[in-house]
């Protein structure tokens, strides 16, 4: 549980609010590279935490993610023509560049340089992963770039995709952390869907519901290990990294591709959730992709050229009762990904966390609230740079062990939580 004022303070990512000035510390994923995909492109939309921007690709193939509006008199730029090395206003023909400098009013003399001074918000795009990557804080405090394995695995090893989700940020996030629920709420996808199943762990997954959790700090958040029975007295260990504010790796499964999630508030009541997928050892076979795309494991089908689920709310997520009924599916929601966004859009917006009964599946939900308070605190009071910020944080990975009883998992698995190049994730 938690009081509104601390809720608050961690789920409200507006400009000017202190949780917005916590993602402000970090790259951000933004679009995905394919959203650009060639000098002059047509421009996107993107909408991250309350700012509505647009981004575009120049003649240079310079990467500019800028204000969305004409500061002439307020038209979306989105409308605007992308040539000749900036973005022109179909309305009076103000033009930007990269960087969100007018560059050419053409109703006034060129001599009056009135260009020179109309400038528009802008903040920096790098590409990388298959991802462009914005950093939205002050320029004096830019971090190093993303250090994320994912992202610096060669393209023939990896997915990505995205999908907007109907829900604050953190709730969606917490999902992402939360383990127990998997024995739960996923049960009828661990044998079936192509990305879970035939992994010898799912069998420990479905026989033991009552995971214990230990949850450790680290430097850039915390592991979460969730201890199931194995055979002969051992214990079945899922270590799942969450780093700050909001990146995650999935434990994985048998010889499947590693995911995880990074969930960036597009506003207060809506989150983009990314979902990659990878092997750091090999390149992924053209089935495995051919079910990503297909919206199986962690992705989703969506609806025609959005980024919107084709099961969303406005049709109860294809609810199929019968499915439900007979076990195919615990909840009646089919694919992983779209069992978890129905239920945490189902919760509201933004959750009453006032509310809720925790229990001691909840504890590293419990310790990652806390870490973000904690964080969000100290960056207001006295400037501190967050956990998550700097390379070291980033180079974890999730693991799956089985340990003998005695055993404390931080230290057993201690090198399987660490990237190590080119090498398999310990999994199974
Ligand atoms: S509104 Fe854009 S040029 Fe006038
Ligand atoms: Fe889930």
């Amino acid at each position: 549980m938690l009081k509104k004022e601390q809720s608050d303070l961690i789920t409200l990512t507006g400009p000017g609010t202190p949780g917005g000035r916590l993602f402000r510390s970090y790259w951000l994923p933004a679009l995905l590279s394919s959203e650009l995909p060639e000098n002059d492109c047509p421009p996107v939309r993107v909408k991250l935490l309350s700012e509505r921007l647009l981004a575009f690709r120049d003649s240079q193939g310079r990467l500019g993610l800028i204000d969305e509006f004409c500061a002439h008199r307020g038209v979306s730029l989105w409308f605007g023509r992308n040539e000749e090395g900036g973005l022109r206003c179909p309305y009076h023909g103000w033009k930007y560049d990269h960087t969100g400098q007018c560059v050419e009013v053409p109703s006034e003399p060129v001599e009056s340089g009135f260009c020179t001074k109309i400038k528009l918000k802008s903040y920096p795009l790098i590409e990388m992963g298959g991802v462009l990557w914005t950093y939205m804080g002050p320029a004096d405090k830019r971090p190093p770039l993303p250090a994320w394995e994912f992202a610096q695995v060669p393209p023939a090893n990896s997915f990505m995709s995205k999908r907007i989700q109907e829900s604050n940020w953190l709730q969606a996030m917490e999902g992402g952390i939360d383990s127990s629920h998997v024995s739960f709420l996923h049960r009828g996808d661990l044998n079936s869907d192509p990305l879970f199943r035939g992994a010898k762990a799912n069998q420990y997954n479905l026989k033991d519901s009552r995971p214990v959790f230990e949850v450790v700090e680290s430097p850039g958040g915390l592991y979460i290990g969730a201890r199931r029975n194995a055979e002969n007295g051992n214990y079945y260990w899922r270590i799942t990294p969450w780093v700050m504010p909001s990146f995650t790796m999935i434990a994985p499964r048998g010889n499947h591709p590693v995911h995880g999630h990074f969930w960036v508030p597009a506003d207060d009541e809506t989150c983009w959730t990314w979902s990659f997928d990878y092997r750091p050892d090999r390149a992924l076979t053209q089935e495995e992709r051919q079910a990503m795309e297909d919206g199986k494991g962690i992705h989703v089908k969506y609806e025609p050229g959005t980024f919107r689920p084709l099961a969303n709310k406005d049709n109860d997520y294809l609810m199929d009762r019968a499915g439900q009924k007979a076990g195919k599916t615990f909840s009646g929601v089919e694919g992983i990904a779209m069992q978890d966004a129905s239920l945490q859009e189902s919760m509201g917006p933004i959750v009453d966390r006032t509310k809720e009964n925790l229990v001691s599946t909840d504890n590293g939900i419990i310790m990652a609230r806390h870490r973000l308070i904690r964080a969000t605190k100290a960056l207001m009071d006295k400037d501190v740079v967050p956990p998550g910020v700097v390379s070291d944080h980033q180079t974890v990975r999730s693991a799956a062990v089985v340990l003998p009883p005695d055993q404390p998992f931080i230290e057993a698995a201690k090198d399987a939580l660490t990237v190590q190049a080119g090498k398999a994730h310990a999994s199974v």
